[in-house]
Parts: structure tokens; sequence; C-alpha cells
């Protein structure tokens, strides 16, 4: 069994609802979840609870040496672990919920490209909500943000949530066909156009 695997039982068996998965996902999720992030240029790409990295992987191989990539990590086990086996990725140590801080803290601009492996099924409606208002700030105007969710779970309180959320934040938000190569099969959810939320006027 490989050391990615070990940690992430051993992770899941310790916290199971912060993990919020059976197992990393599969290479055909991988390639689906990352299509959106372009070959050329310099992308900035933002990943959201990268885990063991499966991801990870595949954003390295569409970026090629090219762009920058932030993964925000809330599990210190996983981030030490992808740390050191990605030494170009710049792995930050935690929660989502405070991108925007960690993109200020590095004077970067916004991203073009979010991709997020997060729980959002075991999230509250308050912290899908942080979660998704700092994506939204955080992004690009001609950006993508690709989530997903797992096919049999769909339609559970959670699930609805999250789509109606994604529809109030974004002008576009496109279903993929079911990937049924993952364990359990899942759904992209690809989302373009953030509807900024109006500052608050003072008077
Ligand atoms: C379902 S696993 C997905 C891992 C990997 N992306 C994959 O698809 O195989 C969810 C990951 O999100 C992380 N996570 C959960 N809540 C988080 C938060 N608020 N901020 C950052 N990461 C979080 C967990 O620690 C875990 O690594």
């Amino acid at each position: 069994m490989s050391t990615e695997m070990i940690s992430f039982l051993t992770q899941l068996a310790r916290n199971p609802l912060a993990v919020g998965a059976v197992a990393p996902s599969s290479v055909p999720l991988a390639e689906r979840i990352t299509a959106t992030i372009p070959r050329t240029g310099q992308p900035l790409v933002v990943e959201l609870g990268p885990g063991t990295g499966s991801f990870t992987r595949m954003i390295q191989q569409r970026l090629a040496g090219q762009g920058r990539h932030l993964a925000v990590e809330i599990n210190p086990t996983f981030a030490d672990l992808l740390a050191q086996r990605h030494p170009e990725v710049d792995v930050l140590k935690a929660d989502a919920g405070s991108l925007g801080r960690l993109l200020a803290e590095r004077n970067l601009p916004r991203a073009e490209v979010i991709v997020s492996g997060l729980p959002w099924a075991v999230f509250s409606e308050q912290k899908q909500r942080e979660i998704l208002v700092a994506v939204v700030a955080a992004l690009a105007d001609d950006g993508a943000f690709t989530t997903f969710a797992y096919q049999h779970a769909r339609w559970a309180p959670p699930a609805r949530r999250l789509q109606r959320m994604l529809r109030e934040l974004f002008e576009e938000v496109v279903v993929g066909g079911t990937v049924w190569a993952n364990l359990p099969p899942a759904v992209v959810y690809h989302c373009r156009r953030p509807i900024r939320q109006p500052a608050a006027v003072s008077s």
C-alpha cells in the first residue's frame, strides 16, 4: 500500500467528517476537474482541500512548469505530505475560508482557476457560504471554479444547498456527466462569471 493511501486511511479513521471521502479521487475525476486549467500563459491556480494530492498531480501536469499553484489544506498531516511530495506547490496549512487573506498576504491577484476537493456535504450552511463567498471574491472575472459532488448524495439537503448557492453566486453553472470511474461516482460543477457581492455602503 502506498504512503499516500496509508496517510489517507489513518486520517479518515481519526476524523472521517473532516476528510469527507472513502477514498482519494480517481484519475478520470482529476482529469475532468482540472480541464479548465489553461496550458498556456502563467495562470494562478488555487486548489482547496488537496488531501493526498489526486488533483495536485494533474494540476502540475497541466501547468507543466508554468504559472503558480497554491494548495490550501486544513489537515497538517496531509499538508506536510503534500509539501514533501510537491516542492513546486505552495502548500498552505489553512482554512479555505481564509483564501482572501492568503492571497493578499502574498500580494497575489485573483486566480484564473480555483479547483476544489472540499467535502461540501459535511459542511454546515454557514461554512459552505463562507468558503464560496471567499472563492467568488478570489476568482478573476473570466476565471473558472470547479468542484464535485458524489452522485448518490446529489439530492441530499447539503448537496442541493451547494447547488443553489453555486447558482446564486455564478452566472454560469454547468453540471458535467457522471464520472463512473470514481469511488463513489461523482459529478463535476463547472462555474464561471462570479457574481460579486456589492460592497457595503457606509453613510
Ligand atoms: C474529500 S478529501 C479530498 C482530497 C482530494 N482533493 C481528493 O479528491 O482525493 C477533502 C479534503 O479537504 C480538506 N478540508 C476539509 N475542510 C477544509 C477546509 N475548511 N479548508 C481546507 N481544507 C479542508 C480535508 O482535510 C481533506 O484533505
